[in-house]
């Protein structure tokens, strides 16, 4: 099997996922791979694990890269059954001397696996600031909680200048590169992008922290491995990703406008590109996202890369319509800050619809504009008025004026 050097006697030893389309419920149109890393030394370790079904492939490039050696350490970054999910296998097969994780890690793998299993395992417990040495290289842990679980961690190879911090920095790519520069750059980013949209949005808090912490720690980054997609090594290739997670925890985002709608008798879609249509006349990129045809991981990578969206929905027994309050249930756990945002829609008698919408946007402390409502099919002057929000809202994301 195929032996990827990551540098320093540090390898490559995870799985290719060629097929995952679904990964609870975020769409991974380009599959995914479930990185783990071999460090070689006096002593030898692994570093995280990976899916339950993939567990022979990994044992199959940990033989590779052995060579009759033990595995004497593992260390677990994270429980998530991604990468936790092969665990049982591994410690049968390899059985390490030693295994690593931190507090909340130890109480997580004894509810997935049992605590007689956890037990048996003798997990050691590590915090920020431990270190382990493995001869030559040394291993320092640094906790990562909300990144973005309770249990995550990071994990350091000192001497080799280079960072293991498991699902941050990761994309669902599934490549038979391993490399950030391997690749083409534009799905990488988008990747990377809809990774960070769907999988760490809520946590910009801790991620901004994060970032501060490592600064504060002098650690010094040659190279980045994820846990997902491809390893970051190149100089401009670690700033690329590091100043993208800097801009999106701090929920900065491009002069973009995304509309995302449904649709029952075309009425609530007329509305939509009439706003589309003002948006562009102002000079503004405008993305227009049909909620049926577009999944919603889709659809948070285009809230996280644009400065305001609207969603419009009309009204289906006095309700907004059900695609629309998926969409919000799901944006709601995501917690978007700092966008202009706005509900917009049509009706037929009561309506409701879009108040709700409106309502929703609210909640989530978003700076929203006044909710459009049209009645039956918009007319000439319902479009206008369509044409006008679309223009204003783009003035609002050019800083033009005040929401
Ligand atoms: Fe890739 Fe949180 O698991």
């Amino acid at each position: 099997m195929e032996r990827y050097l990551l540098r320093d006697d540090i390898w490559w030893v995870g799985a290719i996922d060629w097929d995952v389309r679904d990964f609870h419920g975020y769409e991974t149109p380009r599959g995914t791979t479930y990185n783990a890393y071999l460090i070689l030394d006096q002593k030898v370790a692994l570093v995280d694990g990976c899916r339950e079904g993939f567990g022979p492939e990994m044992l199959a490039r940990v033989a590779g890269c052995c060579s009759g050696r033990p595995v004497d350490y593992l260390v677990i970054n994270h429980v998530e059954p991604d990468h936790s999910g092969a665990i049982p296998l591994l410690v049968e097969r390899l059985r390490p001397e030693r295994i690593f994780c931190s507090k909340r890690a130890k109480e997580t793998l004894a509810l997935y696996y049992g605590a007689d299993t956890a037990q048996a395992w003798d997990l050691h417990v590590v915090s920020t600031g431990d270190e382990l040495s493995l001869g030559q290289k040394t291993l320092q842990f640094i906790e990562a909680p909300m990144l973005h679980w309770p249990d995550s961690m990071f994990t350091y190879v000192r001497e080799a200048k280079t960072l293991l911090p498991n699902d941050a920095f990761g994309q669902h790519l599934a490549s038979s590169r391993r490399f950030a520069d391997e690749v083409d750059r534009g799905a990488l980013m988008e990747e990377a992008s809809k990774y960070y949209a769907n999988i760490l949005m809520p946590f910009g808090g801790p991620i901004e922290k994060m970032l501060g912490k490592i600064g504060d720690l002098g650690l010094e980054i040659e190279a980045i491995g994820p846990s997902h997609g491809v390893i970051w090594r190149r100089p401009e290739d670690i700033a690329l990703i590091l100043d993208a997670y800097s801009r999106w925890s701090r929920f900065q985002a491009p002069e973009r406008v995304a509309l995302i709608y449904d649709t029952m008798w075309h009425s609530t879609e007329k509305m939509t590109m009439a706003i589309e249509d003002g948006v562009a006349q102002e000079g503004v990129e405008c993305s227009v996202l049909k909620l049926t045809v577009n999944p919603r991981s889709e659809l948070a990578r285009h809230v996280l890369e644009s400065r305001a969206f609207l969603v419009g929905s009309p009204t289906l027994n006095n309700s907004m319509f059900p695609t629309v309050g998926g969409f919000l249930t799901y944006l709601k756990g995501l917690r978007p800050k700092n966008r202009f945002a706005g509900a917009y829609g049509s009706y037929g008698w009561g309506g409701g619809g879009v108040k709700q919408v409106d309502a929703d946007l609210r909640a989530l402390g978003l700076d929203v504009v006044d909710p459009l409502e049209v009645r039956y099919m918009p007319s000439v002057d319902d479009l206008e008025a369509c044409h006008d929000l679309g223009r204003r809202v783009a003035r609002l994301v050019k800083g033009e004026t005040q929401g």
